[in-house]
């Protein structure tokens, strides 16, 4: 079953809301519970998401007892664990690849069919293998699957080419249990990395991690059972920042680490948005037009990749000329064409769009290529003139907790339907029935 969202754009949001717990905190740290043995790992904030529910049902496969209700999870890892991850549920979802380390600290074997490329770009597992061959394990490909084995992993310096985050939570999660010391350098500084380290480190694990790039893992011989909780979703809360700025509106978004967001509120002070921080939200007020903005996404601290389309969306009804350039994947403009439909002026260079501001966007029928540009669209949407329509929004259910439910909170008139024939199954229902 495919689905849209159908929006009457036009009105400014206003009202409150929470920030979700961060999916990409939230994915690693499921998939560190499989370095337990007999034991249970309590998370606490877990979003209800599509790729968090492949994350389950993977973990679920290879032998976990999974009971999670109302934000809250509980993974118990028995003593006997497979190793051999089901194609149909990596296949589904990159961050599967992330089972690969603790698969292979555990058990000493995994076997992870190969993601392919998606919409985002080709996004090859080359440094994770790199990492995991440093530390002793043998790598075959076998009709496109890995095929891992370590008789024992053993500690080493592993300098990645780039500070790849799925590279850097693999072999941190690897490490954990090898011999020695392993020293990983130029890893990603996200913070969805530190809320790692701290729920290895709760369980056992003897880890140094200073925000500086360098990550010191000693190994040792097992983890014990641990409650966590996931670190807020900064990406979730600034697009529902933007959401207010694109609007008009006036919303507060709770929940929030300020200091994870620096780099989106760095660019909305300079191009003239007017909001308040306070410790744990921000609170956005509204402006007539932005001024145009350049950006450069990069790895964390840097501007997020995960960010770009929503910006661009909202700085497509800028005053001006913004540059945004893609510094972390090959290919992420597919939000281009699209906005370009709802009368946006974007023209694509390589991998820089320049985004000349237009007085208003016109609502459109537009289609979600993955997650962000989904939300993009839904940004543009909801300040468009006249109806829009997000077609295959399932895209946006991978990282966003009812996001038309929250929406309907702030006033947005949004409503999700199906696009093929006929279920009874619609909104919340499905959801339900998933989670
Ligand atoms: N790369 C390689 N080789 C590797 C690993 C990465 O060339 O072995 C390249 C990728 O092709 C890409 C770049 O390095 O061009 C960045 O990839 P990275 O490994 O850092 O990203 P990831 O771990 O696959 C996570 C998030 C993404 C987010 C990126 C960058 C999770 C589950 N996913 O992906 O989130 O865009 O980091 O910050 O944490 C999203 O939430 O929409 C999303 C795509």
């Amino acid at each position: 079953m495919d689905y849209k969202m159908k929006i009457a754009g036009g009105i400014p949001l206003h009202g409150k809301i929470e920030a979700q717990g961060a999916k990409n905190a939230a994915l690693p740290v499921m998939a560190a519970s499989l370095l337990l043995k007999d034991a249970t790992l309590r998370i606490h904030k877990v979003p209800r998401l599509h790729d968090v529910i492949t994350m389950a049902d993977l973990l679920r496969d290879l032998g976990a007892d999974i009971f999670y209700e109302k934000g809250e999870m509980s993974i118990s890892i028995p003593e006997e664990l497979s190793w051999e991850t089901p194609a149909n549920l990596v296949r589904k979802m990159r961050a599967s690849s992330l089972v690969l380390g603790p698969l292979l600290a555990r058990c000493g074997r995994a076997i992870l069919p190969l993601p392919g490329g998606c919409s985002i770009g080709s996004r090859p597992i080359d440094l994770h293998l790199k990492g995991l061959s440093r530390m002793g394990a043998t790598i075959d490909l076998v009709h496109g699957a890995v095929h891992a084995t370590a008789n024992g992993l053993k500690g080493c310096r592993i300098y990645l080419d780039f500070p790849s985050v799925g590279a850097t939570e693999n072999l941190l999660m690897a490490a954990v249990f090898a011999q020695g010391e392993t020293v990983l350098e130029n890893t990603a500084r996200e913070p969805e990395i530190t809320n790692l380290v701290q729920t290895l480190k709760a369980m056992g694990a003897i880890i140094e991690e200073d925000g500086t790039g360098v990550i010191r893992i000693q190994g040792v011989d097992e983890l014990h059972g641990e409650e966590i909780t996931v670190i807020p979703d900064r990406i979730e809360a600034c697009t529902y920042i933007l959401a207010a700025i694109i609007t008009g509106g006036e919303v507060e978004v709770t929940n929030i680490i300020p200091q994870h967001i620096d780099s989106l509120l760095a660019k909305l002070e300079e191009a003239g948005a007017n909001f308040t921080v306070e410790q744990d939200r921000v609170l956005v007020h509204p402006v007539k037009r932005l001024k145009a903005v350049s950006l450069k996404t990069l790895p964390y601290p840097g501007f997020p990749t995960d960010l770009q389309p929503q910006v661009m969306a909202t700085l497509s009804l800028a005053e001006g000329a913004s540059v945004i350039q893609e510094g972390v994947f090959q290919s992420r403009f597919l939000h281009v064409s699209e906005l370009n439909k709802m009368g946006a002026k974007i023209e694509l260079q390589g991998n820089t769009a320049v985004v000349t501001g237009v007085e208003q966007l016109i609502g459109a029928d537009v289609n979600a290529t993955d997650l962000r540009a989904g939300a993009a669209l839904i940004l543009a949407g909801l300040a468009a003139k006249d109806e829009t329509s997000v077609f295959h929004i399932g895209h946006v259910w991978r990282g966003y907790e009812d996001m038309d439910i929250k929406l309907q909170q702030l006033g947005g008139r949004v409503e999700v339907i199906p696009t093929e024939p006929l279920s009874t199954k619609v909104n919340g229902a499905v959801r339900k029935e998933e989670a």
